[in-house]
């Protein structure tokens, strides 16, 4: 049985960090979902008792994973619940003081509720708004008031990055990149590629990639979730800014990855509630934190894995038998992988060397 380190994870809470990958609809808390199921009521579509049983074994397979995921879209897709949902995962992350957030989510149509693109991503930026237990810096600027003109409270840097679902056509996913590029001063700063990983071509998403390289936007692509060696390859072929999870690659393309130097969003959790890999102990944060090739610890899914980014952290620390020094340095360096421009990096390199000498 695992002992807990009590001082520890107190330690792991107070370390200022940086998350690089966490799906908006994936952060959803219980409570808030627990509420929607409930006001969603017994309307043919959903059923709150299956949906409470669904949450109860929620993460507990890839499988479980996405068929959750279709129910949080019904629950969660009018601009009210966006905005919500929005507010909510911003002051969770900033309670557990992460100082900067790349929060990213696949911009979703929705006739019925009059939602565009567009307007889902309004709804998102609404949300950022009406956060009021932190500061939000959105695009170079503080979105929320200070109450009472207090100019102490903690501030959190939040960046978004819109999502291509690996089931979207063509057309669509570059619709995604030039919505984007359209708010790139509204603090969008890259794409990413997700969705269930069984479904879905590699070529059908590439031209929309391309698209958002020769528009200058970074690109981060969900990576070896499952056994496919032809993506995979076709993935490092891109060499995109970083890439997540890269579980599952033979042991060739381990070494490709480890020579390009691509920066790796690890998700421990995550890889282990959906049995991408099967213990802890055999999880590859081991040999690319050995061979130091650039990676960051992130959530991917708060709500669903029940998890915090400190637990991450903690998580690793007593996993791997990483120090308090070697898992500062963790998540400092971190901010070398930011897509926010070099003024945020240099903001987020002094919250560290301040931090230093309160934790260290
Ligand atoms: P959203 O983009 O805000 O709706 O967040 C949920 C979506 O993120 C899911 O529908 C998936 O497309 C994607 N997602 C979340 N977690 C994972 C994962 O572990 N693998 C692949 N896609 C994921
Ligand atoms: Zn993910």
């Amino acid at each position: 049985m695992e002992v807990i380190n009590a001082e520890l994870r107190q330690w792991c809470h107070e370390l200022p960090k940086v998350e690089l990958h966490a799906h908006l609809n994936g952060s959803i808390r219980d409570s808030t979902l627990l509420e929607l199921v409930k006001n969603h009521g017994d309307n043919g579509v959903l059923i709150s008792k299956d949906v409470e049983q669904m949450i109860l074994e929620k993460g507990t397979s890839l499988r479980k994973c996405f068929e959750l995921f279709a129910v949080y879209h019904v629950l969660a897709t009018d601009h009210e619940t966006v905005k919500r949902i929005t507010k909510e995962a911003v002051e969770d992350f900033a309670a557990d003081n992460c100082i900067y957030l790349e929060l990213r989510t696949t911009p979703k149509k929705n006739e019925a509720k009059g939602m565009t693109k567009r307007s889902y991503m309004d709804a998102v930026i609404d949300g950022l708004k009406e956060v009021n237990t932190v500061d939000v810096d959105l695009y170079g600027c503080e979105l929320t008031n200070k109450k009472n003109g207090d100019r102490r409270r903690k501030k959190i840097f939040v960046r978004l990055l819109l999502s291509i679902n690996r089931s979207e056509a063509t057309s669509s996913a570059i619709g995604t990149v030039n919505l984007a590029m359209e708010m790139k001063d509204m603090g969008v700063v890259g794409i990413d590629l997700s969705g269930d990983p069984t479904v879905g071509q590699w070529d059908t998403i590439l031209p929309a990639l391309e698209h958002a390289r020769k528009l200058g936007l970074p690109v981060t692509l969900h990576c070896g979730e499952v056994r496919n060696s032809k993506e995979i390859q076709a993935m490092l072929d891109f060499n995109p800014q970083r890439l997540g999870h890269v579980c599952l690659l033979a042991e060739e393309d381990w070494e490709r990855l480890k020579s390009l130097m691509i920066p790796v969003e690890i998700c421990l959790t995550s890889n282990i509630m959906t049995q991408t890999i099967p213990l802890i102990e055999y999880h590859h944060f081991a040999d690319l934190y050995k061979s130091k090739h650039p990676l960051s610890l992130c959530t991917d899914d708060t709500g669903l894995f029940s998890t915090t980014l400190s637990n991450e952290y903690y998580k690793a620390a007593v996993s791997f038998g990483l120090g308090k020094e070697e898992m500062f340095k963790l998540a400092q360096e971190a901010v070398n992988f930011v897509f926010a421009n070099e003024d945020v990096k240099k903001h987020l390199a002094q919250n560290y060397e301040e931090a230093k000498a309160r934790i260290l």
